[in-house]
């Protein structure tokens, strides 16, 4: 009877963990459709609307932590928003129904459809004011020999040495942007070698956390903070670590987080992003990219490709879906 228990118990955590790639892939049928067609913001209300459609039909009680910005801008998956058919467990909520809008409205690689929960109260929740965060990311070889206040260099010497190889074996994943000019500068001075990518850091981060798979050492740079805590929850399930400081963009920015109380000083490791024990995070493909393939749309459905992870069990699991449209497909 207690073993029925346990197992029937087991039974529903995997199915809510499951779920989560149910809700990535909605996202991703409907925002694909949108691939090319230059317009940033159909492609987000349709990943945004499939989303919270799918959402409601997972058996939680969620509040959304990271979503789509304050209630007054987003009428959907905003923060404090309750998500799920009620049910337990309770969890927090992060959402980022494409990381890549740019990406999917332009048809390049790397558009993603995400989601991450864990236990109530477990998820840092950016305060207002609070855009960017400055990153560095790596897998479990080199998690202990991070340290995002030292120089560039000390940290590539750590990573390759704890790696077994040579400061120019390395690959840097790093956001192309006009702020990360003297970091590029100073990763090109001692050797390793970068990948620039023009959106999508939870990705990159990813990859650097599956270094051996993905031949991605390290992520480093000035990323969205709310992705921040996505990247935390996957890096959670495969191990590795990510820290992180909050960047204000202007003096100006600055001046107000210090008014407010806010230590921009203080660093955020994955433990402070995402404390919870029980983390589950789902990524679906939108446009084809380094982690997973984009959706293809056939006569009779679609085909999406998506990645689950679950903390607890370390357990990743790559999933293949062909979905049979029921009625006629959309056109
Ligand atoms: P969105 O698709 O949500 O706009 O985010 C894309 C992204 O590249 C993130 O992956 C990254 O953290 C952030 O934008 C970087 O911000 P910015 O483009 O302002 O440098």
């Amino acid at each position: 009877m207690v073993e029925d228990r346990f197992e029937q118990s087991r039974t529903q955590e995997r199915n809510l963990a499951m779920e989560l790639v149910r809700v990535t892939e909605a996202a991703a049928l409907s925002a694909g459709r949108w691939m090319g067609k230059g317009n940033k913001e159909m492609v987000d209300q349709a990943a945004v609307d499939a989303m919270r459609r799918a959402l409601d039909g997972v058996d939680m009680n969620g509040v959304v932590v990271i979503g789509e910005g304050e209630k007054d801008e987003a009428p959907m998956l905003y923060i404090g928003e309750r998500v799920g058919n009620g049910s337990p467990p309770e969890v927090d909520v992060a959402v980022d129904p494409v990381d890549g809008t740019r990406l999917l409205a332009l048809g390049v690689p790397g558009a993603l459809a995400l989601v991450a929960i864990a236990e109530r109260g477990s998820m840092y929740s950016a305060p207002p004011g609070v855009f960017y965060m400055e990153k560095i990311a790596v897998g479990p070889a080199a998690k202990h020999v991070i340290d995002i206040n030292a120089p560039v260099a000390v940290n590539l010497d750590r990573i390759a040495r704890v790696r077994d190889a040579h400061i120019d074996d390395l690959t840097v994943v790093i956001l192309d942007r006009p702020r990360h000019q003297e970091i590029i500068r100073q990763i090109r001075e001692v050797g390793a070698r970068i990948r620039l990518i023009t959106d999508g850091d939870v990705s990159a981060a990813i990859q650097a956390a599956m270094e051996d798979y993905t031949g991605i050492d390290v992520l480093m740079g000035i990323g969205g903070a709310p992705e921040a805590v996505l990247a935390a929850a996957a890096i959670k399930c495969v191990g590795g670590e990510i820290q992180c400081k909050i960047w204000p963009r202007t003096d100006e920015e600055r001046e107000k987080l210090k008014a407010d109380g806010i230590d921009i000083k203080q660093v955020y490791r994955v433990d402070d992003l995402v404390k919870g024990n029980d983390v589950s995070f789902a990524a679906t493909g939108i446009t084809s990219g380094e982690l997973v393939d984009g959706v293809q749309y056939f006569g009779w459905g679609a085909r999406t490709s998506s990645v689950m992870m679950r903390s607890r069990s370390g357990t990743v699991r790559y999933i293949h879906a062909r979905h049979k449209w029921r009625k006629a497909p959309i056109r």
